[in-house]
């Protein structure tokens, strides 16, 4: 995908519930173990809301870092997207409600469905509007509440999700000097929307209360099946970034953080140093949309991230969607 006008990462942030999951908490409620877990997704510990708490809270704190960082006030931002299958509410948007908390007067806001890859369409959608020429100041969050959308009763699911958010704010390249984003991929297999959803809820079938009972409306996924097309999809997408590219120019893959195995055998098919892949999976579970920009405000944060190496991101998830990105950092 093209840029007419080079586009760069000005400011990265995220942020993450203080409440601590153990594996071993499941036990009370399902037949599993902290060794299955672990064993079979790399999963040490998540982050959950606690009660009362919002995923919009997380949204602001990520967002106001993001454009401390840049050095940008909340006044000059143009617009805000937010990546999100779990929105504070079904109507309105949580990008309007995080517009108004940061203090954006006057921006455009939306969301953005894509599950897993949200983040990578929001960054996508984001960019465009710099390289048009059309913004100055575009903030791209993506990040999830899933512990409020899965069942505490079926353990294919439960253990893998998790809540946090991150973002970036993105400008012209020319006035950041950093991040800049040299390529974008987009992709879909809707055939494969069965795969994971919430079948019933939605305007097809709204909430009876016989959906509530039998759960309908909570996160179904057929964890097999997915896994074998995530790692197909997940190696082709950082296959496609890492084209013609040095692998000593490498900084670091950054995957959407879904089950350490997939990670693992999708970037061992493409021989990449496992030194170079950034999993905190052990430490946050999946977060959905959240995933990919966490790992990359830690790589900053850490002071990981060095100047002109590539940053290879890829996602899949929802949809089925998926999406991939090469930064130049
Ligand atoms: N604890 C103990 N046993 C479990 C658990 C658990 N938490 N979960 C499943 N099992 C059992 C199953 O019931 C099954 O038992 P059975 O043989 O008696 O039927 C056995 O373990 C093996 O089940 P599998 O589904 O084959 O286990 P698998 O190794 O595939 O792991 C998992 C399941 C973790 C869900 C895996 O399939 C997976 O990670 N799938 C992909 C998930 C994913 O990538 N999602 C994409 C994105 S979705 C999103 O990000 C929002």
């Amino acid at each position: 995908m093209n840029s007419p006008i080079p586009v760069g990462i000005a400011g990265v942030g995220h942020s993450v519930p203080d409440r601590i999951i153990s594996n071993e908490w499941f036990a009370q409620f399902i037949d599993t173990s902290d060794e299955w877990i672990v064993q079979r997704t790399g999963i040490s510990e998540r982050r959950w809301l606690a009660e009362g708490e919002k995923i919009s809270d997380h949204f602001v704190v990520a967002g106001q870092d993001a454009l401390e960082r840049a050095g940008v006030s909340p006044e000059e931002v143009d617009l805000v997207i937010i990546g999100t299958v779990t929105p504070d509410y079904m109507v309105p948007s949580v990008a309007c409600i995080v517009q108004d908390r940061l203090g954006c007067t006057g921006a455009g806001a939306f969301d953005l469905n894509a599950g897993c890859a949200g983040f990578l369409y929001t960054l996508s959608v984001g960019r465009q509007f710099i390289a048009s020429g059309a913004y100055k100041n575009v903030l791209v969050l993506g990040g999830e509440a899933l512990s409020r959308i899965s069942d505490i009763h079926d353990r294919g699911t439960i253990v893998l999700f998790a809540d946090g958010c991150g973002g970036v704010l993105l400008r012209r390249h020319e006035d950041c000097g950093q991040g800049l984003i040299e390529d974008l991929t987009l992709g879909s297999d809707g055939s494969g929307y069965h795969f994971i959803t919430r079948p019933k809820g939605g305007s097809f079938e709204p909430i009876t209360q016989e959906i509530l009972a039998e759960g309908s409306h909570l996160l179904h996924m057929h964890g097999r099946e997915v896994y074998r097309f995530a790692v197909d999809q997940m190696s082709g997408l950082m296959e496609w970034a890492m084209k013609d590219q040095e692998l000593d120019q490498l900084g670091w893959v950054i995957p959407h953080q879904m089950n350490r195995r997939i990670l693992e055998t999708a970037t061992s098919r493409l021989n990449i140093p496992s030194e170079k892949v950034y999993i905190n999976i052990d430490r946050f579970g999946n977060t959905s949309a959240g995933t990919v920009p966490i790992c990359l405000s830690e790589l900053f944060q850490g002071g990981q991230l060095e100047k002109d190496k590539f940053l290879v991101m890829a996602a899949f998830g929802a949809g089925l969607a998926w999406a991939g990105a090469r930064i130049r950092w």
